[in-house]
């Protein structure tokens, strides 16, 4: 697609690299079924592209954060299934119910709210149980358990569709010492309600990490985010699969962030550049200004330390990053002109600057680089 000449900066995404990610991970996973992540505008990606992107590539669940993004997907004419995997007020339940959205669910009020706006709207509301297998975040304690279902029988309206858990230390380590405390904890869960006499058809467990690295985590379905987007979890996660012999995935980053040239100007040596006068040059130098800011979800952590990519060509940001614009040298760039491509992230000849790359000089991971890019910058399909 061509980009809009009015456009001074927008996010490019490139169909064919998800359509690629989608299929490695397809490749692993046997009956399981994919579920693509989306929350957080889909990891900064933009939630209506990569549903439409998700949609074509054959995926039948999407988790979202809250009750908005499910019903934007709802809106835009999406029949996936719609897990919310984030909180649901208990004032927003009739919405869950009324627009055939799921949720995770760990309290019993919000069990019982459910269940009255099922009853009203003469339909059942779909939850997946959420359990606590040291996270300790979202989940239900394994010994409230008999609790929990000794009320949800007396609802009707419920239909416990899904089981599900989160790992709290699989992409920060290579030691999967906690992964298979928590698998087991889920393993107990899932037994716990085989006594009961139940089977619940949807039991995931699993992200990025845990799909690439633990088939034994995969179950029914596995919730996968960043890797979609063609970004690895960690660099421990590589070197797990290496350690285990496994082949890693061939990944391919979705995204890539672009922008105008907004001035290009000479200084002389000893001048200073920007706010807080950060940085002062020690050579006669040529600025390249560009109107993007922390604003945008360009870090200010980056001021004096991140670079861009023009003509090919790294040019490092020079100052602070101001809330709409950053400055480059281009003193070493030949050429560069007004209105001119920068990349943040993404490809330009044979340069490259990743999300991973900025992560580590942010001091943060790749997963809230991208996720902190603006809405409101335009997302283009390419
Ligand atoms: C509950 C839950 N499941 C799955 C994911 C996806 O994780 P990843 O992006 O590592 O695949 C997340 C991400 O934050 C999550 O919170």
């Amino acid at each position: 697609m061509k980009i809009d000449e009015s456009l001074v900066q927008w996010v490019e995404i490139d169909s064919q690299a998800f359509r690629h990610n989608v299929q490695e991970f397809k490749k692993r996973l046997g009956r399981t079924e994919l579920m693509a992540v989306i929350k957080a505008n889909a990891y900064g990606h933009g939630l209506l592209v990569i549903a439409r992107l998700a949609k074509e590539a054959g995926i039948r669940w999407f988790g979202v954060n809250n009750v908005e993004e499910g019903l934007a997907l709802r809106q835009a004419g999406f029949d996936q299934a719609i897990l919310i995997l984030g909180y649901v007020p208990l004032s927003q339940a009739e919405a869950v119910v009324h627009y055939d959205l799921r949720t995770v669910v760990y309290n019993l009020e919000n069990l019982k709210v459910l269940a009255r706006a099922a009853r009203q709207q003469k339909k059942k509301a779909f939850v997946h149980l959420k359990i606590e297998t040291g996270t300790n975040r979202q989940g239900i304690p394994i010994k409230k358990l008999g609790i929990i279902f000794r009320e949800i029988k007396k609802l009707p309206e419920i239909v416990v569709e899904g089981l599900s858990s989160h790992f709290a230390n699989i992409e920060d380590t290579t030691d999967d010492v906690y992964p298979r405390y928590q698998l087991n904890n889920f393993l107990e869960a899932i037994n716990w309600f085989k006594r009961q006499g139940v089977e619940i058809p949807v039991k995931h467990m699993s992200c990025t990490a845990a799909a690439m690295l633990f088939p034994e985590t995969h179950f029914d379905l596995v919730r996968v985010g960043i890797g979609l987007y063609g970004l690895w979890p960690s660099r421990e996660t590589l070197v797990s699969c290496r350690m285990r012999g496994q082949e890693p995935l061939k990944l391919k980053p979705v995204l890539s962030w672009r922008a105008k040239v907004a001035q290009v100007k000479s200084i002389a040596r000893g001048a200073c550049i920007g706010y807080g006068c950060t940085y002062r040059t020690t050579r006669p130098t040529k600025l390249a200004v560009i109107p993007v800011g922390y604003y945008d979800g360009y870090d200010r952590s980056l001021s004096n330390s991140a670079y861009v990519l023009i003509r090919g060509k790294r040019a490092q940001i020079r100052g602070r990053v101001c809330m709409n614009f950053i400055m480059a040298d281009i003193t070493d760039i030949p050429g560069v002109k007004l209105e001119d491509r920068v990349t943040l992230i993404g490809t330009d000849g044979k340069e490259k600057i990743t999300a991973d790359q900025l992560a580590s000089l942010a001091g943060t991971i790749s997963y809230e680089i991208v996720t902190r890019i603006n809405p409101l910058i335009p997302r283009v399909i390419v």
